[in-house]
């Protein structure tokens, strides 16, 4: 097997996990420029703003830092009747909590996918691609792989793990179902994968020969150890960045991060209409009392936009997508250098 390091041409086998919404270029490259490896999140965003974000990193590292995509399919036909129960609701509960609520024409949403930022990728020459949600069809994958892209897929089961080894990629993220944010689930067939990563990871280890990256309730010398122990090179961590100084997150979604206990996270697809692990709040919970039919990903996630930036931007932490993990709880506040270097210091 492959060593994981000269794979990502690191020095320490640590990935800061992508944290659309969190992660900043100044995180990507303070994790970067201490050795291991930053990840920028530009999954559904523009292929203007991903070439933003790519060169607001650069300017702040010259060393390797990977850039992640959403390798979903495209949204299918939306369900009229749903989305426009789903608004009735929203309108009702933003009204009852005095947050503004705008009615959307689902007729003009505009959705970006991977492939739309394929060329971005490739003009700027980006040696490490990461995703979420699926497989890059083949000729992606062949036309990434032929510029040297070195690729690395989510997986959340040993299924999809084969799968993601199957479509050519060079490393694969293991995510347990500790992990905070999104599930990487995608095989269709399947229901959703709750494994915990005790069990996947070696599970994974044993069947596919690939360097792999474990995620999910990371956050010291010991769970790293054990990530190593059970068939991880290396390890993905996200919620410890989420308080970071460098963070994008308000400082209501720091502080719940901060008092977060073991109990504290819950899936959820309230949010965004695709299975993820965060705090639970009021939000959460209104949705799962009402027990209506949630709009799938990316409509739901386009219907709350409004509400979880005015809630970001007011600090109303329960209708902010608190996106964390198991052991979230175990942050502390700081510089991203700090936290790094403290992870690199445990290896
Ligand atoms: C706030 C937040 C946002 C996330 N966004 C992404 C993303 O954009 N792309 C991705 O591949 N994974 C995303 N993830 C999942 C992480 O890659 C990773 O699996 C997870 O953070 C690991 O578990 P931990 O949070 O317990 O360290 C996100 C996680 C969090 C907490």
């Amino acid at each position: 097997m492959q060593d994981l390091k000269k794979l990502l041409n690191i020095g320490h086998p640590i990935v800061q996990a992508p944290m659309l919404g969190v992660t900043t270029p100044a995180m990507v490259a303070a994790v970067s420029n201490a050795g291991a490896l930053g990840s920028l999140p530009v999954g559904g965003l523009s292929p203007d703003r991903t070439r933003e974000l790519i060169h607001a990193t650069k300017a702040l590292t010259n060393r390797p830092f990977a850039v992640n995509l959403f390798a979903h399919a495209p949204a299918g036909e939306v369900n009229k009747e749903e989305t426009a129960l789903m608004q009735d609701f929203l309108a009702e509960l933003c009204f009852n909590f005095d947050i503004p609520y705008k009615r959307q024409d689902i007729d003009t949403f505009r959705f970006y996918y991977y492939e739309d930022l394929i060329e971005v990728i490739l003009k700027e020459t980006i040696p490490i691609v990461s995703f979420t949600f699926g497989r890059l069809k083949a000729e992606a994958v062949s036309t990434l792989k032929e510029k040297g892209t070195i690729l690395i897929g989510t997986a959340t089961s040993v299924a999809e793990a084969k799968a993601l080894a199957q479509s050519g990629v060079d490393s694969l993220t293991v995510q347990g179902i500790e992990a905070g944010g999104h599930r990487g689930s995608f095989l269709p067939d399947h229901s959703l994968p709750q494994i915990g990563l005790f069990s996947l990871l070696p599970q994974v280890a044993d069947e596919v020969g690939l360097p792999i990256l474990a995620a999910g309730g990371i956050y010291n010398a010991r769970t790293i150890k054990a990530a190593f122990a059970l068939g991880a090179s290396g390890v993905q961590i996200g919620s410890l960045f989420i308080t970071a100084n460098e963070s994008a997150a308000s400082e209501a979604y720091k502080e719940a991060v901060l008092h977060a206990q073991d109990t504290s996270t819950v899936l959820t697809r309230a949010f965004s209409g695709k299975w993820a692990r965060g705090i639970q709040n009021e939000f959460m919970q209104r949705m799962e009392a009402k027990n209506l039919s949630i709009p799938y990903y990316t409509f739901q996630n386009q219907l709350m936009s409004l509400v979880r930036s005015h809630a970001h931007t007011h600090q109303i932490k329960d209708f902010i997508a608190l996106w964390a993990g198991q052991s979230a709880g175990k942050s502390t506040r700081g510089s991203t250098h700090q936290i790094i270097a403290s992870l690199i210091d445990m290896i």
